[in-house]
């Protein structure tokens, strides 16, 4: 059967980070190493500039028809000021949402060749392997009531949960614990917030079905803590929406760069992909940006949505040969010598052609 994937490069980056996936996703596809088609649609603020709207009919169509999503970014200066229905994130929130993505999967990995590129000692980061499972279409991110008072001299937001959206995904990370070292830290605010506190009993009910995992409850600021200062103390990560959203962008710098993450955001019927850095306006168009946390995101599509974990395998190692090799994007590299978004691209899909 043929993988339908949809191309969704939105704004920024995004564009420049999707024609290096595609350059892989053309030799996969005419190689036959993977059965693929592909078709584009608007995200963000170039479909609020072509259609008036950040997620158009016409993108949410192509969406239910895809058998996964392949995103870039959005985000752009012209559109920030817009009221928040018409901002390009709300495109993206509006994707998640329709397709009922809750569980998103960030993986923070290190390339061993990247351990002198994170501002962190090498010791503290080598070897770190580690699931950030944020929940993805609940929390303050959609809670109503929202918005500004009439006098537009306060604002207000409501964190909201219910029990089952918090069990389901707790239910998708213990599974997940189980394929990995049966370890879990759950983390909230239930020192103050009720919807951490429901969080937690919910948490708790649903380990009672997986004895054999180890689950540990961790305050957020705790938690943002011990990343730091020990991270191969974790394995997997469970939180909420907002949480996750922190969490995941500072945990990205033990990787090197935030140009290196990918995710996975998932439902029962639906997958995106795509790196977790935003639309980064201020170096778009000039052939800088790190291709590498989309072409994972590339190789996550494969090993969740098209079961071939070698083909994702396969990518990651293509990106480590080149790492290994001293090629290194601006981002990875500080004052020494770079290659540019598009060599990037090239180099690793010639390792891919010699590592198939
Ligand atoms: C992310 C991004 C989004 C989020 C923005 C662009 C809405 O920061 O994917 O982490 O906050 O979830
Ligand atoms: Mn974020």
């Amino acid at each position: 059967m043929k993988n339908n994937i949809l191309l969704l490069p939105g704004d920024g980056v995004g564009p420049e980070i999707m024609d290096e996936a595609v350059k892989l996703l053309n030799y996969i596809s005419e190689k036959k190493i993977c059965d693929i088609n592909y078709e584009q649609a608007d995200i963000g603020g170039i479909a609020i500039d072509n259609h008036g709207n950040p997620y158009p009919n016409s993108t949410h169509e192509k969406a239910i028809k895809s058998s996964a999503i392949l995103l870039g970014a959005v985000g752009t200066k012209k559109h920030e000021s817009n009221q928040n229905n018409m901002k390009p994130e709300s495109g993206l929130l509006s994707l998640r949402k329709k397709l009922d993505l809750y569980i998103n999967l960030r993986p923070v990995f290190i390339f061993q060749s990247l351990v002198d590129s994170s501002s962190l000692k090498p010791d503290i980061i080598s070897n770190i392997d580690l699931m950030i499972v944020r929940e993805l279409v609940s929390d303050i991110y959609f809670g109503e009531p929202r918005g500004f008072d009439q006098d537009n001299d306060s604002a207000f937001n409501t964190m909201r949960y219910s029990a089952s959206e918090v069990k389901r995904i707790a239910k998708f990370a213990f599974d997940l614990s189980m394929k990995r070292s049966k370890k879990i830290t759950s983390v909230d605010k239930a020192n103050v917030l009720e919807t951490s506190q429901l969080w937690r009993r919910c948490v708790d009910e649903i380990s009672e079905q997986y004895p054999e995992t180890n689950i540990e409850h961790m305050y957020v600021d705790n938690a943002a803590m011990q990343l730091i200062k020990d991270p191969k103390n974790f394995d997997v990560i469970l939180t909420g929406n907002i949480f996750g959203d922190i969490l995941s962008d500072e945990a990205s710098m033990l990787t090197g760069s935030i140009g290196m993450l990918p995710s996975a955001s998932l439902s029962e019927k639906y997958s995106v992909y795509e790196p977790i850095h935003g639309s980064a306006p201020d170096i778009a168009g000039k052939n800088i940006v790190n291709p590498l946390a989309m072409i994972l995101s590339l190789g996550m599509m494969f090993e969740h949505s098209f079961d071939n974990k070698e083909l994702s395998d396969l990518i990651r190692v293509s990106i480590n040969d080149v790492l290994d090799s001293g090629k290194l994007t601006k981002d990875l590299s500080g004052t020494k010598d770079f290659v540019t978004t598009s060599q990037m691209g090239d180099l690793v899909l010639d390792e891919l052609k010699r590592n198939v």
